[in-house]
């Protein structure tokens, strides 16, 4: 390759890749106020929108991946896409368990997630489409978004890990593990969406069209799930979601700034950007190693694990004595 190709190929940091694992995490809810950042129900109903978005979303991701994997030719990105399956279906879970606890304090969720399940399952579901060509697009067309996806889904893991105003103003500490649980993985597998594109089309054209389409749809779907939060809010008489709300907590530190969310975008649509480039793996596995759900999801596998090794030791006659 020459150098001046090189220079408009993506380019990846080999030392930001490691290998991922799903954590079976659980979290309970019953000490969770509804507005779980005191005293401001617009930051804490614009970062629920992710509990409306994400179970549906990232089942899709699942849905369409795995209707990828016979497509790739490359081992070590097959382990990936694995790995990112499992992380994946557990993040869309364990979103799905907080929309009870959001109805049981009056605020029920239905209407908007029925929708966004409509344009996960129908809108961007599969198509009856011919074997061949068509088929084909189209499942390159939802890789291709995914991976535009996965550029915000870092970027807000990166946001929520390093979110310390947050803590200051002593948000819930069962949400922020949730969300920096989540936000850690999302930092640890950013690459693999990219990376997948890249394996099966890469096409620069694509990349910046389904770009559009989905930085569109999620500035239309979230601020849109924030409105619903606030009108829907029973604690709140005239609740109201606004642009100017939003970068007034950007500028606080409790949303991402509106100047951080704009400077990602040509970062994205730059040639030689590669998804390692952004956030730090290393931060992202520390607060892994420190997360109370991820250690409690941890050291239950250990403890099935002995009890298998128990188990099994029974059956071959050598239990304790
Ligand atoms: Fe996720
Ligand atoms: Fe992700």
């Amino acid at each position: 390759m020459s150098n001046k190709e090189g220079a408009r190929t993506p380019q990846p940091v080999e030392d930001e890749r490691v290998a991922l694992k799903a954590r079976k995490v659980s979290f309970s809810w019953e000490d969770t106020p509804l507005h779980w950042v005191p005293g401001d129900p617009f930051a804490t109903h614009t970062i629920n929108v992710l509990h409306l978005l994400l179970p549906a979303g990232e089942r899709w991701f699942v849905h369409v991946y795995k209707q990828v994997l016979p497509y790739i030719r490359d081992e070590r990105l097959r382990e990936d896409v694995i790995g990112f399956i499992g992380q994946e279906a557990m993040h869309s879970q364990a979103h799905d368990e907080v929309l009870p606890h959001l109805r049981e304090q009056g605020l029920d969720p239905t209407p908007y997630t029925a929708q966004i399940d409509w344009f996960f399952e129908k809108l961007l579901g599969d198509r009856t489409l011919p074997p061949g060509r068509a088929r084909r697009w189209w499942l390159l067309e939802r890789v291709a978004l995914i991976a535009a996806i996965e550029h915000y889904t870092a970027f807000l893991g990166d946001w929520v890990l390093n979110a310390g105003e947050l803590d200051r103003r002593g948000a819930d500490p069962t949400m922020l593990d949730l969300l920096r649980w989540h936000g850690a993985e999302e930092v640890e597998h950013r690459s693999v969406a990219f990376d997948l594109f890249t394996h099966v089309d890469g096409g620069y054209r694509r990349r910046v069209r389904t770009w559009a389409v989905a930085f569109a749809a999620l500035l239309f779907l979230w601020q849109r799930g924030a409105r619903f939060f606030m009108e829907n809010d029973p604690t709140l008489v005239d609740g109201r979601a606004s642009f100017t709300a939003f970068y007034v907590r950007g500028r606080r530190g409790t949303l991402p700034a509106t100047g951080a969310l704009l400077r990602s975008i040509p970062r994205y649509l730059s040639r030689t950007y590669h998804p390692s480039q952004e956030a730090s793996t290393a931060q992202a596995v520390a607060y892994l190693a420190s997360s109370p759900a991820a250690l409690a999801a941890e050291s239950a596998t250990r403890t099935a694990g002995t009890d298998t090794g128990a188990a099994e030791g029974h059956g071959q006659g050598k239990g304790v004595a």
